[in-house]
């Protein structure tokens, strides 16, 4: 009989529905988590959010990080969520992975959106380096939320095979 898998769920959310999928993923798999949080906030709303906070998205900035909390060598697979910012990532999650680095790891990614999740897991993909066991996104519109945590619930036991 192999060991259990050690899981970390990592996720940046602005709003909080990066942070429902998440939870709801690592509930359903026994995870632990890890947000992934900026020094510096980003706007609540409005247009500077948006301007500001999709620019760096656009042009692939990576803000500084506070400490994490979890040690990431400790893991055997690491999930990764991000909103879907600009059509990509949003700018903490690119940070997470100049940090983590995953090269030697098994990861899975995830990322919520209204409209498209565009690039974003390909972008993901491409940034984590690592072995990657599936990617999927959610949308998080007001009608689709509960399908999409339920679906979600779903995608991490598959990850499990
Ligand atoms: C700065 C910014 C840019 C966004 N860009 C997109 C986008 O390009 N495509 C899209 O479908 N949704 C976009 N959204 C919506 C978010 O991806 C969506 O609401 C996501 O579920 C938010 O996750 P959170 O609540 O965890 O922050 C954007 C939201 C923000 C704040």
């Amino acid at each position: 009989m192999s060991l259990p898998k050690k899981i970390l769920v990592a996720y940046f959310s602005h709003s909080g529905n990066t942070r429902l999928i998440g939870k709801a993923i690592a509930r359903e798999i026994g995870a632990d988590i890890e947000e992934i949080v900026p020094v510096t906030p980003y706007p609540l709303r409005g247009a500077w959010l948006y301007l500001h906070g999709g620019h760096q998205a656009k042009v692939g900035v990576a803000p500084p990080l506070q400490p994490a909390l979890r040690d990431f060598v400790d893991y055997d697979l690491i999930i990764v969520g991000t909103p879907v910012w600009a059509g990509s990532m949003a700018p903490p999650v690119r940070s997470f992975f100049q940090l983590a680095p995953l090269e030697e790891k098994t990861a899975a990614y995830f990322s919520t959106y209204l409209m498209s999740e565009a690039q974003s897991l390909k972008d993901m993909v491409a940034a984590g380096n690592a072995t990657s066991l599936g990617e999927r996104g959610f949308k998080m519109t007001r009608q689709a939320t509960n399908d999409s945590v339920n679906a979600a619930r779903q995608w991490a036991k598959e990850l499990l095979g």
